[in-house]
């Protein structure tokens, strides 16, 4: 599916985009298994723009050989639905020469929040770095949010890049949900399409998932969250009497992401981490040092949560 776009030529920031485009149509195509190879390009901004992204949030990204075999996987080969829904749709923005951005949303998704009613989500977006700041986002998103409207969704829901993507979200006209609270991690901003009972009893979900408590698991290539566990491992070998090596953080949270019956999380309270929970040959190790307080806190309000 194509969808032509022409600049309005009475808006100077777009007569500033007309001048640095080849054409001034701005063409909009849904990414399928058919035309995909046609967008080879994308495949390279892909990767590249999935490395920035995850080391913007501490992570240590795999390289670009994994993200563009991811690419082919997700976009190039995926099979269609077999009941010929629509559940998650790729954008790519560009004119009849280049490449300018790129969307790819879930019209029901599931994964960013668990709540029992239907939200649509910005999965990926992003616009080619030299076109920046010129309002190449806001149309892209102007696209995104009619297609949004197509498929009657309420509510979007998304994790907006903690280094580009906030101001711009906020632009956009989404908001904190608060959600993060607990952790301090990458936030889930919503923004309601369409006011009304769906979008209040979505917020009303969302405001029964907020606890300043939060236990998440481990992730090893999430450098902040490793460095913060650091003290805390220590504390807990000291008081054990087991030598302390920094590296044991990072290859029990490899070996949790591995092995079904080890699990390894940060218990996060108030915005930071207090302790972990390792569970592993059936036994669970609970630890949070030196902080009998935060300990009775923490356990009060995880009764509270069931
Ligand atoms: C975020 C992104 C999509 C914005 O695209 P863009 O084409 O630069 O956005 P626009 O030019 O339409 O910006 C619209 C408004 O958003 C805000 N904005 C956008 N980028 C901003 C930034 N880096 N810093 C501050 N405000 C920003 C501004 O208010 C801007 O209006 P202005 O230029 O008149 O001040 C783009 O920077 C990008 O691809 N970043 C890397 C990937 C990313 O972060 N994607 C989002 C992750 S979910």
């Amino acid at each position: 599916m194509i969808v032509c776009t022409q600049l309005d030529p009475s808006s100077n920031k777009q007569h500033r985009m007309k001048e640095r485009l080849s054409d001034n149509e701005i063409l909009f195509t849904q990414i399928t298994k058919l035309n995909a190879e046609l967008f080879s390009q994308l495949r390279k901004l892909f990767s590249d723009y999935k490395i920035q992204g995850l080391k913007h949030r501490g992570e240590t990204p795999y390289g670009k050989k994994y993200w563009r075999a991811l690419f082919n996987r997700e976009y190039a080969s995926a099979p269609e639905p077999q009941d010929g829904s629509v559940r998650d749709l790729q954008i790519a923005m560009h004119t009849v020469r280049e490449l300018i951005g790129f969307a790819d949303i879930s019209i029901q998704s599931r994964g960013l929040v668990d709540i029992p009613l239907n939200y649509g989500s910005v999965n990926e977006f992003f616009i080619v770095p030299k076109h920046r700041r010129k309002g190449y986002g806001t149309i892209l998103y102007g696209h995104v949010e009619q297609l949004f409207a197509e498929h009657n969704v309420d509510t979007v829901l998304m994790t907006p890049d903690p280094v580009t993507g906030v101001d711009f979200w906020r632009t956009m006209g989404y908001e904190d949900t608060g959600l993060n609270i607990g952790s301090g991690e990458p936030l889930i901003y919503r923004k309601h399409l369409a006011p009304g009972e769906t979008a209040e009893a979505i917020d009303d979900a969302i405001s029964k998932l907020r606890t300043p408590t939060q236990i998440i698991a481990i992730n090893p290539y999430n450098k902040r969250q490793l460095s913060e566990m650091i003290p805390i491992w220590r504390a807990y070998c000291l008081k054990n009497d087991r030598r302390f090596h920094k590296r044991d953080v990072k290859s029990t949270a490899f070996e949790a992401r591995k092995h079904r019956d080890v699990s390894f999380a940060a218990i996060y309270y108030g915005g930071g981490i207090v302790g972990f929970v390792l569970r592993k040959d059936k036994e669970e190790i609970r630890f949070i040092p030196g902080c009998d307080e935060s300990l009775r806190l923490f356990l009060a309000e995880e009764e509270g949560n069931k």
